[in-house]
Order: C-alpha cells, then structure tokens, then sequence
C-alpha cells in the first residue's frame, strides 16, 4: 500500500532522510519509534507530499505520488494525517470540519457528507458534540474529531504523528482506543508514538529511525526484547527507564 525506494530528502545541506525503502502492506500497522529529530515525521510528511523528496520514488496503492493539483488533493484525501496539534479549523463546528473536506475533494453532497460525518463522530465516540467549536471540546476529543475528519475522507492510509503527545494524561486511553479499533478494522497505519503499550499491543512492525535512516525493522517482540542496533538499546534504555 506504501512502498518508498531510495527515498533522499534534504532540507539545504542537512539531509533528513536517507536511502529510505519501505514497504507497507495493506493492513499492516507499523509503528516509528526514534530519537527526536531522527527524520519521524519528515518520513509522514514525505508520504502524503506535504514534503517534497530530492530522490527516489514514493508510490500509494501502486500509484507514484502526484506532483500537484487535482491529483494531489486526490491523493491527500487517501492519505489521511492526524497530528500532534489537532488542526482543527477553529472557526467552525465539529460536524462541519468534519464535512468540509468530503464535499469539496470527494464531492459528496451537503447531506450525504452530513450522514457519513454523524456515523464518524458516533463511532469516535462524540456525536453529542457534533454542534460545538473545537476550542468548547477537551484535546482528547479534539483529536478524536482529528481522526473522524481524516476518516471521512475514505482513505486507504493513515498516518499519524505523534497523535497523543500533546494531550493530558487521561486523554491518552481514548485516542489510543480509537486508533487500536481501527488497526482491527484493517486500515493500514503508520504511527510516530513513544506509547509503548500501543506499539506492542497493536503495531505488527516496528521501525526504529536514527539520523534519518531506519535502522530497525522489526517485530514489536524482537524489537522490544532482543534490540540489535546500539542506538535503539539506549534509546530503549532511555524511555522504559521512565
Ligand atoms: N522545515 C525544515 N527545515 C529545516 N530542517 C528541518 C525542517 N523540518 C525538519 N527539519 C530537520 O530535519 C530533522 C528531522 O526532523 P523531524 O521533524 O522529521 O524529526 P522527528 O523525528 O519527527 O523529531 P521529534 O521526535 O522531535 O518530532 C531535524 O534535524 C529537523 O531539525
Ligand atoms: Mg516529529
């Protein structure tokens, strides 16, 4: 479903990614887990083209990414993002941040988009909400409304960055357990997360990023037991110690 080779990406004379090949079968769930500034979601970002690559190819369901225009905002809605920083547009209701989208890049007519938005807002659990602004709603329920939107838009991937780290601690659990249910729906994930209870309970692959490059690709269980790299038994070291 995702398939990257040779992927080189500098920003000036800094590279950020380097010779990256990876290959994400449909359904697939995998996790990145690396150092800060190790290329995590410059890699996201490369994937749905919110960053462009210097070299290489990068492909979505068979398809090379589009260089712009229609095709582009084609491809953004297959490839759906959640952030760290939910990205609501604060300016309008949840139900319609939720619509938007649809209606403009899928064409779905006002009601059908309604429809469709009101059974994701249910299934992320805040259809009670669907009338207010994003700023009236907590960061868990923010996100979750994150994640409705880019469901909305019928994608084939999504990929999320570091969706729970901006959220107060007792929010974690329920974006957590919106994400899981869709891993066990099918949809094939990426996620940037240091939840190490969602990379061992839900990813089927870890990667492991250092200086821009993958350094691990492994099982949750081998990666989590048995490390190979130094660089990922002192950054294992580092956050299980907390
Ligand atoms: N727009 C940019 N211009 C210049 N350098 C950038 C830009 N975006 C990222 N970088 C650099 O590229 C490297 C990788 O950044 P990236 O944001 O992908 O890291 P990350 O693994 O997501 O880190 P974090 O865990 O802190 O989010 C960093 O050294 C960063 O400073
Ligand atoms: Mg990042």
């Amino acid at each position: 479903m995702i398939r990257m080779e040779g992927v080189n990406k500098y920003f000036d004379d800094f590279q950020a990614l380097t010779d990256i090949n990876l290959e994400v079968p449909t359904g697939q769930v995998v996790v990145v887990l690396g150092p800060s500034g190790s290329g995590k979601s410059t890699l996201c970002r490369t994937i749905n083209r919110l960053e462009t690559v210097e070299s290489g190819a990068i492909a979505i369901d068979g398809v090379p990414l589009p260089e712009e225009g229609k095709a582009l905002a084609r491809l953004r809605a297959d490839v759906g993002m959640v952030f760290q920083q939910f990205n609501l547009f604060p300016h309008m209701t949840i139900k319609d941040n939720v619509t938007l989208g649809p209606m403009k890049v899928r064409k779905l007519k006002k009601a059908d988009a309604e429809k469709r938005a009101m059974a994701l807002l249910d299934r992320v659990g805040i259809a009670n909400q669907s009338h207010k602004y994003p700023a009236q709603l907590s960061g868990g329920q923010q996100q979750r409304v994150a994640i409705a939107r880019a469901l909305a838009m019928s994608p084939k991937v999504m990929l999320f960055d570091e969706p729970t780290s901006a959220l107060d601690p007792e929010m974690v659990n329920e974006v957590l357990e919106v994400m899981a249910d869709l891993a066990r729906e099918g949809m094939t994930m990426l996620v940037v997360s240091h939840e190490m209870g969602f990379a061992r309970k839900v990813a089927d692959r870890v990667l492991f990023m250092a200086d821009g490059a993958i350094v691990e690709d492994a099982s949750p269980e081998d990666f989590f037991t048995s490390p190979t790299s130094s660089r990922a038994k002192d950054f294992l070291g580092k956050i299980l110690a907390h």
